[in-house]
């Protein structure tokens, strides 16, 4: 079969790497993919949100199978603009997409049909938000309604930030029109987990779960980023959690969003944070994670092609999805500066015997030498027996990996030490 799989960073890559071990792929098409991408894929110069780009290409080369992996063009259309073109598609169409492209729409989904999450206010008016954030307990949770490149949400632990909050996002448009509304939202507590899940809109089968690091430096400090690194399994979310979460969330959102007239078919992401009165929803992705992606996958004994295919064409309770029970650990290696500002161009080299898998996130090809271009520039990702393994295997090989204005985090997976020590 012929693939195209949408998308530049991490993510796109570790879904290239898993779905290169499926007997039936062929030849896989990076749309527009990346400098590290091109070793393993076919990379091709159309945007991730180029709709009508990606439909002639597809039809021009007869695509069997498109892969959509990132937010913006599955919040675009680009799963129904390929469909209707006859191109079968992995990803929810634009229609489910809005679980994560509106805030509002999800908190009032899951209102409605009762999934745990945050109280909340909505707002489209700045003077009513205002009036309203100076009497709301501390700390407040500030969100813009739509797609924020992962910045839209704002944590106030005073009056004057919650207000200053509300300002950047409704006046000044920080997020642009991504900002006309805001959802206002309790502060929870507790350790967060990742949930990545298959489903065809009625089966949902949940993947190995995995813990973020959003801060951009050691101990949680620094600005949020995408994700400085990842673990799987998460050593939270223990059986138990599981299968409440199986029951309070997973199975609920899937039926809420059919009974909507809007069946998910593809990657949903459950960002749960599990306080002290059970798992919540923080957020939905309509979507894989990044870098959570490159620590479940290579988790994953089954076959990727086969589960996404049966997402798309409603078989996904005939299909066998398998995860093993050993541990991966995903150190992300930065551009200093990043999340903000950075430096770019500089050569990335490998020494000898890196055991580990990398994933290219932000380099670029120039002749035959890798350049830097990105403030994620790649992950390092070691499978081992436990997780103390994993996480030495990837630190060793980091070390192995050289470009000019590295920075990674030290402390990936330290948390989750802790939490299996007590
Ligand atoms: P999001 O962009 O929705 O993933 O939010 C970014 C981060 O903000 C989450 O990973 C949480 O750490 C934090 N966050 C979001 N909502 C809340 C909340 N209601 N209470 C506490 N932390 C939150
Ligand atoms: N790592 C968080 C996300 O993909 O949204």
């Amino acid at each position: 079969m012929k693939l195209m799989v949408i998308g530049s960073g991490g993510r796109e890559h570790a879904v290239i790497r898993k779905l290169k071990e499926s007997p039936s792929v062929e030849t896989i098409y990076a749309l527009p993919g990346n400098g590290g991408i091109a070793a393993d894929a076919e990379c091709v110069d159309i945007g991730a949100k180029d709709i009508e780009g990606a439909v002639r290409f597809a039809k021009e080369n007869a695509i069997d199978f498109a892969v959509v992996t990132p937010d913006d063009p599955l919040v675009l259309g680009m799963v129904d603009a390929l469909e209707a073109a006859g191109v079968p598609c992995f990803g929810p169409d634009k229609k489910a997409a809005v679980i994560e492209g509106s805030k509002v729409f999800s908190k009032n989904l899951m209102k409605k049909y009762g999934i745990p999450t945050a109280s909340y206010e909505v707002f489209d008016d700045a003077e009513k938000a205002l009036e309203y954030v100076k009497t709301a307990p501390l700390p407040t949770v500030v969100k813009a309604d739509g797609l924020a490149l992962g910045k839209g949400v704002l944590i106030a632990q005073t009056r004057e930030e919650a207000i200053e909050a509300v300002k950047s996002i409704m006046e000044d448009k920080k997020f642009g029109a991504s900002g006309d509304q805001i959802v206002v939202e309790e502060f929870l507590t507790g350790p967060e987990v990742s949930v990545l899940a298959f489903t065809d809109g009625v089966t949902v089968k949940p993947m190995v779960s995995s813990m973020d690091h959003k801060r951009a430096h050691d101990n949680d400090t620094g600005l949020n980023t995408g994700g400085m690194g990842t673990v799987a399994p998460n050593p939270y979310y223990t059986k138990d959690i599981a299968d409440k979460c199986m029951e309070t969330v997973f199975k609920p959102t899937i039926a809420a969003m059919a009974a909507e007239g809007r069946p998910f078919k593809g990657c949903l992401y459950f960002g749960l944070m599990l306080t002290p009165n059970g798992p919540k929803v923080i957020e939905y992705n309509c979507r894989f994670g990044d870098p959570e992606t490159q620590v479940v996958l290579p988790l994953m004994e089954s076959d990727l092609l086969e589960a996404m295919q049966a997402c798309r064409n409603g078989t996904l309770d005939k299909t066998d999805v398998r995860f093993s029970d050993k541990h991966a650990c995903c150190v992300i290696m930065a551009s200093d500066g990043y999340p903000e500002s950075y430096e770019k161009g500089y050569e990335i080299t490998c020494d000898a015997g890196i055991n580990a898998q990398v994933y290219v996130a932000g380099a670029k090809l120039e002749g035959d030498k890798l350049l830097t271009s990105g403030g994620r520039v790649l992950g390092v990702t070691a499978v081992a027996e436990s997780l103390p393994k994993a996480i030495d295997a990837a630190y060793s090989d980091v070390e192995k990996v050289h470009f000019g204005s590295a920075f990674y985090r030290h402390d990936i997976g330290g948390r989750a030490l802790k939490a299996l020590e007590n």
